[in-house]
Protein backbone atom coordinates (compact mmCIF):
# COMPACT_ATOMS: atom_id res chain seq x y z
CA UNK A 1 0.00 0.00 0.00
CA UNK A 2 1.34 3.07 -1.00
CA UNK A 3 -0.49 5.38 1.40
CA UNK A 4 1.54 8.89 2.83
CA UNK A 5 1.05 11.44 5.49
CA UNK A 6 1.88 15.16 4.95
CA UNK A 7 1.24 17.58 7.83
CA UNK A 8 -1.82 19.78 6.90
CA UNK A 9 0.35 22.67 7.60
CA UNK A 10 2.22 22.35 4.66
CA UNK A 11 -0.86 22.57 2.47
CA UNK A 12 -2.88 26.07 1.58
CA UNK A 13 -6.04 27.62 4.03
CA UNK A 14 -7.48 26.94 0.28
CA UNK A 15 -6.09 23.58 -0.78
CA UNK A 16 -7.48 22.04 2.65
CA UNK A 17 -11.05 23.68 2.20
CA UNK A 18 -11.67 21.81 -0.69
CA UNK A 19 -10.23 18.30 0.08
CA UNK A 20 -12.19 18.50 3.11
CA UNK A 21 -15.40 19.50 0.63
CA UNK A 22 -14.30 16.35 -1.62
CA UNK A 23 -13.89 14.37 1.18
CA UNK A 24 -17.16 14.97 2.69
CA UNK A 25 -19.49 14.44 -0.66
CA UNK A 26 -22.22 12.56 -0.92
CA UNK A 27 -22.35 12.92 2.96
CA UNK A 28 -25.67 12.93 5.02
CA UNK A 29 -25.91 16.79 5.26
CA UNK A 30 -24.55 19.10 2.06
CA UNK A 31 -20.95 20.27 3.14
CA UNK A 32 -19.54 22.71 1.54
CA UNK A 33 -15.85 23.91 3.35
CA UNK A 34 -14.94 27.38 2.48
CA UNK A 35 -11.81 29.11 3.92
CA UNK A 36 -14.03 31.73 6.18
CA UNK A 37 -15.72 28.43 7.38
CA UNK A 38 -12.00 26.35 7.77
CA UNK A 39 -10.49 29.32 9.89
CA UNK A 40 -13.44 29.54 12.32
CA UNK A 41 -13.60 26.12 12.67
CA UNK A 42 -8.99 26.08 13.63
CA UNK A 43 -10.08 28.94 15.77
CA UNK A 44 -12.96 27.87 17.43
CA UNK A 45 -11.96 24.31 17.54
CA UNK A 46 -8.79 24.20 18.69
CA UNK A 47 -7.20 22.72 15.67
CA UNK A 48 -3.61 22.01 15.30
CA UNK A 49 -2.74 21.92 11.44
CA UNK A 50 1.15 20.88 12.52
CA UNK A 51 -0.52 17.38 13.80
CA UNK A 52 -3.34 17.68 11.35
CA UNK A 53 -2.33 15.48 8.19
CA UNK A 54 -3.44 14.95 4.75
CA UNK A 55 -3.36 11.13 3.31
CA UNK A 56 -1.74 11.03 -0.05
CA UNK A 57 -1.83 7.60 -1.95
CA UNK A 58 0.54 7.83 -4.83
CA UNK A 59 1.13 11.03 -4.50
CA UNK A 60 -2.20 12.26 -4.78
CA UNK A 61 -4.14 13.78 -1.53
CA UNK A 62 -6.91 11.39 -1.31
CA UNK A 63 -7.93 12.66 2.23
CA UNK A 64 -7.48 14.66 5.27
CA UNK A 65 -7.79 13.97 9.04
CA UNK A 66 -8.04 17.29 11.73
CA UNK A 67 -6.81 17.07 14.89
CA UNK A 68 -7.81 19.28 17.89
CA UNK A 69 -5.58 19.53 20.83
CA UNK A 70 -6.42 20.68 24.62
CA UNK A 71 -4.04 19.72 26.96
CA UNK A 72 -3.86 15.89 27.45
CA UNK A 73 -7.00 15.22 25.23
CA UNK A 74 -7.04 15.44 21.40
CA UNK A 75 -10.26 15.11 19.01
CA UNK A 76 -11.11 13.83 15.47
CA UNK A 77 -12.56 16.98 14.07
CA UNK A 78 -12.66 15.90 10.65
CA UNK A 79 -11.88 12.93 9.00
CA UNK A 80 -12.30 12.79 5.04
CA UNK A 81 -11.61 10.24 2.36
CA UNK A 82 -12.49 11.65 -1.36
CA UNK A 83 -15.77 9.10 -2.54
CA UNK A 84 -13.26 7.16 -5.18
CA UNK A 85 -10.70 6.35 -2.87
CA UNK A 86 -13.43 5.23 0.18
CA UNK A 87 -13.62 1.32 0.87
CA UNK A 88 -10.51 0.67 0.65
CA UNK A 89 -8.67 0.17 3.47
CA UNK A 90 -7.62 4.33 3.22
CA UNK A 91 -9.65 5.58 6.56
CA UNK A 92 -8.58 2.23 8.52
CA UNK A 93 -4.60 2.66 7.92
CA UNK A 94 -4.91 6.66 8.54
CA UNK A 95 -6.67 6.00 11.41
CA UNK A 96 -4.04 3.64 12.72
CA UNK A 97 -1.20 6.56 12.59
CA UNK A 98 -3.16 9.06 13.68
CA UNK A 99 -3.89 6.82 16.95
CA UNK A 100 0.60 6.26 16.96
CA UNK A 101 1.31 9.95 16.48
CA UNK A 102 -1.45 10.81 19.12
CA UNK A 103 0.31 8.23 22.03
CA UNK A 104 4.08 10.13 20.70
CA UNK A 105 3.08 13.30 21.34
CA UNK A 106 2.02 12.25 25.39
CA UNK A 107 -1.68 12.33 24.99
CA UNK A 108 -4.08 10.58 26.84
CA UNK A 109 -7.25 10.37 25.23
CA UNK A 110 -9.03 11.34 21.91
CA UNK A 111 -12.66 11.96 21.33
CA UNK A 112 -14.71 12.36 17.96
CA UNK A 113 -18.05 12.11 17.67
CA UNK A 114 -19.29 10.11 13.88
CA UNK A 115 -23.21 10.31 12.84
CA UNK A 116 -25.02 7.47 14.43
CA UNK A 117 -26.16 6.65 10.82
CA UNK A 118 -22.87 6.31 8.98
CA UNK A 119 -22.09 2.98 9.33
CA UNK A 120 -18.41 3.10 7.53
CA UNK A 121 -17.90 6.05 10.01
CA UNK A 122 -18.63 3.78 12.92
CA UNK A 123 -17.25 0.88 11.78
CA UNK A 124 -14.19 2.87 11.26
CA UNK A 125 -13.67 4.13 14.96
CA UNK A 126 -14.94 1.16 16.43
CA UNK A 127 -12.41 -1.18 15.13
CA UNK A 128 -9.87 1.22 15.98
CA UNK A 129 -10.96 1.10 19.99
CA UNK A 130 -13.19 4.14 20.42
CA UNK A 131 -15.94 3.73 22.76
CA UNK A 132 -19.35 5.19 23.63
CA UNK A 133 -19.85 8.04 25.88
CA UNK A 134 -23.08 9.09 25.20
CA UNK A 135 -25.72 9.44 22.44
CA UNK A 136 -25.87 13.29 21.29
CA UNK A 137 -29.38 14.83 19.36
CA UNK A 138 -30.23 18.05 17.87
CA UNK A 139 -33.78 19.76 17.85
CA UNK A 140 -35.93 22.14 15.49
CA UNK A 141 -38.25 24.50 16.04
CA UNK A 142 -39.85 26.77 12.80
CA UNK A 143 -41.29 30.21 13.48
CA UNK A 144 -42.62 29.07 17.55
CA UNK A 145 -45.96 31.89 18.47
CA UNK A 146 -45.18 33.31 21.85
CA UNK A 147 -46.40 35.91 23.82
CA UNK A 148 -44.21 38.70 25.69
CA UNK A 149 -41.10 36.73 27.65
CA UNK A 150 -39.26 37.98 30.55
CA UNK A 151 -36.72 40.03 30.00
CA UNK A 152 -33.07 38.81 28.75
CA UNK A 153 -29.89 40.10 30.35
CA UNK A 154 -27.23 40.49 27.35
CA UNK A 155 -23.83 39.38 28.81
CA UNK A 156 -20.20 38.71 27.23
CA UNK A 157 -19.93 34.93 25.92
CA UNK A 158 -16.11 34.80 27.86
CA UNK A 159 -17.87 35.02 31.17
CA UNK A 160 -20.69 32.35 29.80
CA UNK A 161 -17.59 30.30 28.62
CA UNK A 162 -16.16 30.18 32.00
CA UNK A 163 -19.24 29.68 33.51
CA UNK A 164 -19.84 26.23 31.33
CA UNK A 165 -16.26 25.26 32.72
CA UNK A 166 -17.17 25.36 36.31
CA UNK A 167 -21.03 24.12 35.93
CA UNK A 168 -21.16 22.35 33.15
CA UNK A 169 -20.48 18.45 32.61
CA UNK A 170 -16.69 17.70 32.46
CA UNK A 171 -17.59 15.10 29.90
CA UNK A 172 -19.23 17.71 27.36
CA UNK A 173 -18.82 17.48 23.92
CA UNK A 174 -15.38 19.57 22.58
CA UNK A 175 -17.75 21.79 20.76
CA UNK A 176 -20.18 22.55 23.74
CA UNK A 177 -17.23 22.83 26.45
CA UNK A 178 -16.40 26.20 27.77
CA UNK A 179 -12.68 26.26 26.38
CA UNK A 180 -14.83 25.81 22.82
CA UNK A 181 -17.98 28.50 23.94
CA UNK A 182 -15.25 31.19 24.60
CA UNK A 183 -13.66 31.25 21.43
CA UNK A 184 -17.22 32.38 19.70
CA UNK A 185 -17.64 36.07 18.71
CA UNK A 186 -20.11 38.69 17.54
CA UNK A 187 -22.66 38.19 15.81
CA UNK A 188 -23.14 35.39 18.09
CA UNK A 189 -24.79 36.62 21.45
CA UNK A 190 -25.13 35.82 25.04
CA UNK A 191 -28.13 35.86 27.34
CA UNK A 192 -28.83 35.41 30.69
CA UNK A 193 -32.19 35.09 33.55
CA UNK A 194 -31.29 34.36 36.80
CA UNK A 195 -29.15 31.75 36.74
CA UNK A 196 -30.12 30.53 33.01
CA UNK A 197 -27.80 31.01 30.56
CA UNK A 198 -27.85 30.75 26.54
CA UNK A 199 -25.44 31.13 23.60
CA UNK A 200 -26.82 31.76 20.23
CA UNK A 201 -25.90 32.78 16.48
CA UNK A 202 -26.62 35.80 14.98
CA UNK A 203 -30.25 36.79 15.19
CA UNK A 204 -30.74 39.13 12.88
CA UNK A 205 -30.41 36.17 10.47
CA UNK A 206 -33.55 33.85 10.02
CA UNK A 207 -32.38 30.75 11.15
CA UNK A 208 -30.81 30.56 14.50
CA UNK A 209 -28.57 27.93 16.16
CA UNK A 210 -28.58 27.74 19.66
CA UNK A 211 -24.97 26.67 20.71
CA UNK A 212 -25.23 26.62 24.59
CA UNK A 213 -27.44 26.47 26.93
CA UNK A 214 -26.62 26.18 30.84
CA UNK A 215 -28.33 26.49 34.27
CA UNK A 216 -26.44 26.88 37.20
CA UNK A 217 -26.15 23.73 39.69
CA UNK A 218 -28.61 25.44 42.20
CA UNK A 219 -31.36 26.09 40.37
CA UNK A 220 -31.65 22.93 38.40
CA UNK A 221 -34.96 21.42 38.28
CA UNK A 222 -37.07 24.19 38.25
CA UNK A 223 -38.06 24.93 34.67
CA UNK A 224 -35.37 28.29 34.70
CA UNK A 225 -33.98 26.49 30.99
CA UNK A 226 -37.95 26.73 30.04
CA UNK A 227 -38.61 30.63 31.03
CA UNK A 228 -34.97 31.15 29.17
CA UNK A 229 -36.12 29.55 25.90
CA UNK A 230 -39.75 30.73 25.68
CA UNK A 231 -37.76 34.15 26.54
CA UNK A 232 -35.40 33.80 23.28
CA UNK A 233 -38.26 33.15 20.99
CA UNK A 234 -40.46 36.05 22.58
CA UNK A 235 -37.45 38.36 22.11
CA UNK A 236 -36.62 37.39 18.67
CA UNK A 237 -40.07 36.48 16.79
CA UNK A 238 -40.28 34.60 13.38
CA UNK A 239 -37.22 32.53 13.53
CA UNK A 240 -36.16 29.36 12.51
CA UNK A 241 -34.47 27.97 15.53
CA UNK A 242 -31.79 25.14 15.19
CA UNK A 243 -29.44 22.75 18.10
CA UNK A 244 -27.27 20.38 16.57
CA UNK A 245 -26.86 17.32 17.35
CA UNK A 246 -23.94 17.63 19.44
CA UNK A 247 -26.57 17.94 22.90
CA UNK A 248 -26.21 15.32 25.06
CA UNK A 249 -29.68 12.81 25.32
CA UNK A 250 -30.47 13.66 28.95
CA UNK A 251 -30.60 17.23 28.08
CA UNK A 252 -33.03 16.79 25.69
CA UNK A 253 -36.11 17.85 28.39
CA UNK A 254 -34.42 21.34 28.14
CA UNK A 255 -35.47 21.51 24.31
CA UNK A 256 -38.50 19.48 24.11
CA UNK A 257 -40.61 21.24 27.08
CA UNK A 258 -39.46 24.42 24.72
CA UNK A 259 -41.65 22.33 22.08
CA UNK A 260 -38.53 21.83 19.57
CA UNK A 261 -39.06 18.49 17.88
CA UNK A 262 -35.71 16.11 17.46
CA UNK A 263 -34.05 15.65 14.52
CA UNK A 264 -33.38 12.77 12.79
CA UNK A 265 -29.70 12.25 12.60
CA UNK A 266 -28.44 11.79 16.01
CA UNK A 267 -24.63 10.93 16.63
CA UNK A 268 -22.44 9.21 18.98
CA UNK A 269 -20.03 11.33 21.14
CA UNK A 270 -16.90 8.67 21.03
CA UNK A 271 -13.53 8.61 23.24
CA UNK A 272 -10.30 6.21 22.74
CA UNK A 273 -8.19 5.95 26.18
CA UNK A 274 -4.35 6.80 24.63
C1 LIG B 1 -15.81 7.24 6.95
C2 LIG B 1 -14.57 7.20 6.03
C3 LIG B 1 -13.56 8.21 6.56
C4 LIG B 1 -13.97 5.78 6.09
O1 LIG B 1 -12.82 5.76 5.25
P1 LIG B 1 -12.57 4.54 4.24
O2 LIG B 1 -11.29 4.73 3.58
O3 LIG B 1 -13.79 4.37 3.40
O4 LIG B 1 -12.46 3.35 5.33
P2 LIG B 1 -12.00 1.85 5.12
O5 LIG B 1 -11.96 1.49 3.67
O6 LIG B 1 -10.76 1.68 5.90
O7 LIG B 1 -13.22 1.07 5.79
C5 LIG B 1 -13.49 1.14 7.18
C6 LIG B 1 -14.59 0.15 7.52
O8 LIG B 1 -15.84 0.67 7.03
C7 LIG B 1 -16.44 -0.28 6.15
N1 LIG B 1 -17.08 0.47 5.07
C8 LIG B 1 -16.48 1.30 4.21
N2 LIG B 1 -17.39 1.86 3.40
C9 LIG B 1 -18.56 1.34 3.75
C10 LIG B 1 -19.90 1.53 3.29
N3 LIG B 1 -20.17 2.37 2.30
N4 LIG B 1 -20.89 0.85 3.91
C11 LIG B 1 -20.62 0.02 4.92
N5 LIG B 1 -19.39 -0.20 5.43
C12 LIG B 1 -18.38 0.47 4.84
C13 LIG B 1 -15.31 -1.11 5.63
O9 LIG B 1 -15.75 -2.38 5.21
C14 LIG B 1 -14.40 -1.19 6.85
O10 LIG B 1 -14.86 -2.16 7.77
P3 LIG B 1 -14.14 -3.63 7.84
O11 LIG B 1 -12.68 -3.37 8.13
O12 LIG B 1 -14.87 -4.33 8.93
O13 LIG B 1 -14.34 -4.25 6.48
C15 LIG B 1 -14.94 7.50 4.56
O14 LIG B 1 -15.93 6.58 4.14
C16 LIG B 1 -15.43 8.91 4.32
O15 LIG B 1 -14.63 9.80 4.11
N6 LIG B 1 -16.77 9.15 4.36
C17 LIG B 1 -17.32 10.47 4.17
C18 LIG B 1 -16.95 11.40 5.31
C19 LIG B 1 -17.24 10.79 6.66
O16 LIG B 1 -18.24 10.14 6.87
N7 LIG B 1 -16.33 11.02 7.62
C20 LIG B 1 -16.46 10.57 8.97
C21 LIG B 1 -17.18 11.60 9.72
S1 LIG B 1 -17.03 11.37 11.45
Amino acid sequence: MSFSLTPASAFSISQLASLLTRGFEEYFVPIHITEAVLLTMLRRDSIDLSASRVLSKGGQPIGIGLIARRGWTSRLAAMGIVPTARNSGAGTWAMGQLIEEARARGEKEMLLEVIEQNTAGLRLYTKAGFQNVRRLVGFKLDKPQGGAGTPLAEMDIRELGRLVTVHGLPDLPWQLSGATIIQHTPPARAFRINDAYCLISDPALDHVSISSVLVKTRSRGAGLSGVLLHALFARFPNKTWHVSAIFPEEMSFIFEQAGMQREELTQWQMRLAL
